[in-house]
């Protein structure tokens, strides 16, 4: 979708639709609402008087203007109390109506900043470009027949007060690139594992690296063995496709990096511990992790932030086979520390092991990783609800708690208990890969902890790469009637705004 800002009335602007919000509560009081109406002739006002409109969030309403203004339609969204007026909020109502548009077969939208009457108007323009960027995404890569209405082709983002423009300007760039790192994120989720096995998401990151102008190195099997990463190695050697372990870099400034580790299981069917069926395609989902980091490093890179990352992503596949690693088996990680396997479905970790101990050559400031590394976390917070997280330092936890909050992605912190240690004791080995049922998720986070010797917080966002109870506002992807399953992309705005607050 190309996007343009310009410096006019929404009332004159052409387009196939034109989007405005409209809080509840009924007087038409924001500038472009009542400009609008007059110019309408009283449309809204008349709407509004014969109740078929409340301002309820996410309402929609179609208003045709017969010629009073230049655009056919007019697509009036609910924005909800103004009092309870939040980005978030922007972001789902401008979906709403960009869905609305998309619906109506329109081609060329023109729209309002969204809530630009309660809210700092540069971070009111990146979540209306957000959310409508983020509602229209759709996933066709796999599908041979055309969809029934097309995309919609051109936004313009109107505001009148020329003063403005360049807050909004530079908020719908932020949007912009924020939205292109969740789209590519979601696509790579979204991707089939036969597709996106190890080597297709080594070569998804040297495409975005390469379209985004950061470097991207990917490490073979033969390096892999020389680092002695046996921790990430067991996991991989019951797949027929042979890892990668892929290195990103963005050097906006020479300071000591910050590190994103994304968990990249391109498929986990359990291995020898082997899954139930049921549900099973949703383990597509489990280099969740690694999708986040790829698509915060093209945002990042876009938005030219001052800051230096590096991103790890260990790249395997977990299957059953007569190589596959088992139960009993104990192996060296790269740090040296021997792990006896109880689980070779608690893989994650182990891969997750070997990456985190890697992180220390960069001698980074702070590492964060991102994994769907535990059914414990959803249980604990919820499906779609919130991901979990982790930190052995407080401050780096104020940061990832401002990221989450700036960004609406929510992260809640769970406690690093030294009792959760115990869990993971074994007679066999210096430590095992599960603590088994009513272990908690902290035995997981304690075992990650292990191999870091930095600043590190852990986020589990098992509950959050799919989305299994919308559809929501900008998560707009449903396969009705069965189990809703789209790509969120979940971790890459927040990545981004704990990124931006770095610099
Ligand atoms: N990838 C899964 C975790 C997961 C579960 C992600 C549900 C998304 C949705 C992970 O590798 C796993 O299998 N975890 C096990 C760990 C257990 C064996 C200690 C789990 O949570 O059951
Ligand atoms: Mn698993
Ligand atoms: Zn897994």
């Amino acid at each position: 979708m190309n996007i343009n800002v310009i410096n006019a009335t929404i009332q004159t602007t052409s387009a196939d639709a034109i989007l405005v919000g409209l809080f509840k509560g009924g007087e038409i009081s924001p500038a472009v609402i009542s400009a609008t109406d007059k110019a309408l002739n009283g449309s809204i006002s008349e709407l509004l008087r014969a109740n078929d409109f409340r301002g309820e969030l996410n309402e929609a309403a179609v208003i045709y203007s017969h010629g009073a203004i230049p655009a056919s339609r007019v697509i009036i969204v609910g924005l909800g109390k103004v009092e309870e007026l939040s980005l978030e909020r922007i972001r789902q109502t401008s979906a709403t109506g960009a869905k609305k548009a998309r619906e109506l077969g329109c081609k060329v939208i023109a729209s309002s900043v969204f809530g630009a009457e309660a809210v700092e108007i540069s971070s009111a323009a990146q979540a209306t470009i957000e959310g409508v960027l983020l509602g229209s995404y759709r996933w066709r890569k796999n599908h041979t027949s055309p969809v029934e209405r097309g995309d919609i082709e051109s936004l313009l983002l109107v505001e009148s007060d020329k003063g403005k423009i360049s807050a909004v300007e530079s908020g719908a760039s932020v949007g912009q690139a924020v939205a292109s790192g969740v789209y590519r994120a979601r696509d790579l989720v979204n991707q089939s594992p036969n597709i996106m096995n190890p080597g297709g998401l080594a070569q998804a990151a040297r495409d975005m690296a390469i379209e985004a102008g950061v470097q991207c190195t990917v490490h073979e099997l033969d390096w892999i063995q020389a680092q002695k990463m046996t921790a990430f190695l067991s996991v991989t050697q019951g797949s027929a496709y042979p890892p990668k372990f892929i290195v990103l870099e963005y050097k906006g400034s020479d300071a000591e990096p910050l590190v994103f580790v994304g968990k990249g299981l391109t498929f986990d069917s359990g291995g020898i511990s082997l899954k139930n069926a049921d549900g099973m395609e949703d383990m597509r989902s489990d280099m969740g992790g690694a999708a986040a980091v790829i698509g915060a490093f093209e945002a990042i890179a876009k938005m030219k932030l001052p800051i230096h990352i590096v991103g790890l992503i260990a790249a395997c596949e977990n299957m059953p086979s007569g190589t596959a690693y088992r139960p009993a088996d104990v192996v060296t990680a790269r740090n040296g520390r021997t792990i006896e396997i109880i689980s070779t479905d608690a893989e994650g970790r182990m891969t997750l092991a070997d990456a985190l101990d890697y992180a220390a050559e960069f001698k980074p400031k702070a590492v964060i990783d991102l994994a769907t590394l535990t059914g414990a976390c959803v249980t604990a917070l919820g499906q779609n609800v919130a991901a979990g997280y982790f930190a052995n330092n407080d401050s780096l936890a104020q940061k990832v708690d401002e990221a989450s909050r700036a960004s609406g992605e929510k992260l809640w912190r769970l406690p690093l208990y030294t009792e959760y240690r115990d869990k993971i004791k074994t007679d066999y080995a210096d430590l095992k890969n599960s603590g088994g049922i009513g272990s908690g998720v902290g035995s997981s986070a304690v075992f990650l902890e292990e191999f870091t010797s930095y600043p590190w917080a852990h986020w589990d966002i098992a509950g959050m790469v799919l989305d299994k109870t919308g559809p929501t506002a900008y998560y707009p992807l449903t396969h009705p009637p069965h189990i809703i399953r789209g790509a969120t992309g979940f971790g890459v705005r927040a990545l981004v705004s704990f990124a931006r607050n770095w610099a």
